[in-house]
């Protein structure tokens, strides 16, 4: 599979492309819907294997011996664009389900300060954190943000990533959240891939309101948030309910607002302290995300429903945090699991995928199949994306990731490099540098 050949030969969306001859296809397919427990393992790799691509779609995946017999692909091979995937494991391209990447500059006083002992909060309490990335947001263009909005995309895309969730969350006040969102629309439009996007204006009260945060909510649910929906600049809503962000009951009251605006909510719950679930949960929010801190009761209650567990171990890593999110007894338990970068420049300045699997499998005990369930179908599931995206399967968008690798438990192996060769986004390849 030389890569001048794709960039060439595979352009034109109605191209039916076969790939063949794949050393290992990871389907990833199964039941509609979520995976949990066991099913976490059964990722369907096939190896020797083929796939038929037809208007963006998969059009039939099998062996090579299964496919070949296709009787659409037989009659028109001549027309078919073919592509050798040898010496190559192709899966479905990840679904990077949390992102903040509107933001302009990394926050490197914070880090050194850091690296001298300071923690999160402290940063945070002393006008760090958060609050250091607004001014930035503030000052910039609705086009210099969408660039650097791209650029993150285009780093995902190089990392095998195809689908991205793209939080606003950096300009908190009704100006400079708009513009975000639009800016994660106009970047969008550029990119090939798919982005969703979540209106994050409830991710900490901004300097101004430090000493109102109420004053902050009437503002949110009065005036941004009504606006974010009649404009339809975003798909959810989330929240960030933590100590020194917003509390429980302020938590409820926007995902009741969202709910009055007809978007569905997410929430950033037990990065640093444990809020228990229930309430929360019972406003069935698409997806539960950190979940460092825990009680028995919050793993049951995740078992129980249908909200994402969704893990960010990027944040961990970066914050030296002591205890990674307990993702074994959340699998074990029964809860759905989905991973995600978080990438953001306060705690997860990463945007690749497999650092995360590297980081599940190494740091909270996941199995490699279990960490790709997590990354690409669970991942869709928890944008409500599942029935198009996150496996390999007839009928799916032909989202794909091909990796110059023998043996897929290598994508959780080798960590620090990148081993990703391609991505096609709905059928077409994008080269990738
Ligand atoms: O997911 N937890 C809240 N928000 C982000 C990052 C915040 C930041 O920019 O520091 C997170 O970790
Ligand atoms: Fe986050």
């Amino acid at each position: 599979m030389a890569r001048t050949k794709i960039a060439e030969e595979a352009v034109a969306p109605e191209a039916a492309v076969l790939l063949h001859r794949i050393s290992q296809l990871v389907t990833m397919s199964g039941e509609p819907g979520a995976r949990r427990g066991r099913q976490m393992r059964e990722i369907g790799v096939l190896e020797d294997a083929a796939v038929l691509i037809r208007g963006g779609q998969i059009a039939a995946v099998g062996t090579q011996r299964e496919v070949l017999r296709n009787p659409w692909l037989r009659e028109h091979r001549a027309e078919v664009i073919e592509l050798d995937c040898r010496g190559k494991v192709v899966l479905p391209g990840f679904v990077d389900s949390h992102t903040h990447p509107v933001f302009v500059a990394p926050r490197l006083i914070d880090f050194e300060k850091r690296l001298g002992g300071a923690s999160y909060e402290e940063i945070a309490a002393a006008g760090g954190g958060i609050a250091s990335s607004i001014e930035g947001v503030r000052a910039a263009s609705e086009a210099t943000l969408a660039d650097h909005v791209f650029s993150a995309l285009r780093q995902a895309q190089s990392q095998g990533t195809t689908t991205v969730e793209a939080k606003s969350g950096y300009g908190l006040d009704a100006t400079s959240e708009i513009k975000s969102l639009k800016a994660i629309r106009r970047a969008a439009q550029q990119w090939p891939g798919t982005v969703v996007a979540t209106f994050l204006g409830a991710h900490v009260p901004p300097p101004e309101f430090k000493d109102k945060p109420e004053k902050y909510m009437e503002l949110l649910c009065a005036e941004i948030l009504p606006k974010v929906a009649r404009q339809k600049l975003a798909q959810y809503v989330d929240v960030f309910c933590e100590r020194g962000a917003f509390t429980l009951i302020q938590t409820e009251r926007i995902l009741r607002e969202a709910e009055r605006h007809g978007l569905r909510s997410r929430v950033h719950v037990g990065q640093l302290t444990n809020t228990p679930l229930s309430t929360i949960l019972a406003h069935n929010p698409l997806s539960a995300d950190h979940l460092d801190c825990l009680e028995k009761a919050d793993v049951e209650a995740l078992a129980a429903g249908e909200t994402m567990a969704t893990l960010l171990p990027g944040a961990n890593y970066f914050l030296a945090t002591k205890k990674y999110p307990p993702a074994r007894r959340l699998i074990d338990a029964g809860a759905p699991v989905a991973l995600a970068t978080d990438y953001n420049p306060g705690t997860s300045p990463t945007i690749s995928m497999p650092m995360v699997l590297s980081l599940a499998c190494t740091q909270m005990r996941m199995s490699v199949e279990e960490s790709l369930t997590a990354a690409t179908i669970n991942g869709a599931c928890a944008l409500e994306l599942g029935e198009r995206k996150g496996s390999v399967e007839v009928g799916k968008d032909a989202d794909l990731a091909f990796f110059e690798l023998d043996d897929y438990r290598e994508l959780a192996y080798w960590f620090g490099g990148n081993h990703c060769a391609a991505v096609m986004m709905a059928g077409r390849f994008a080269d990738v540098f």
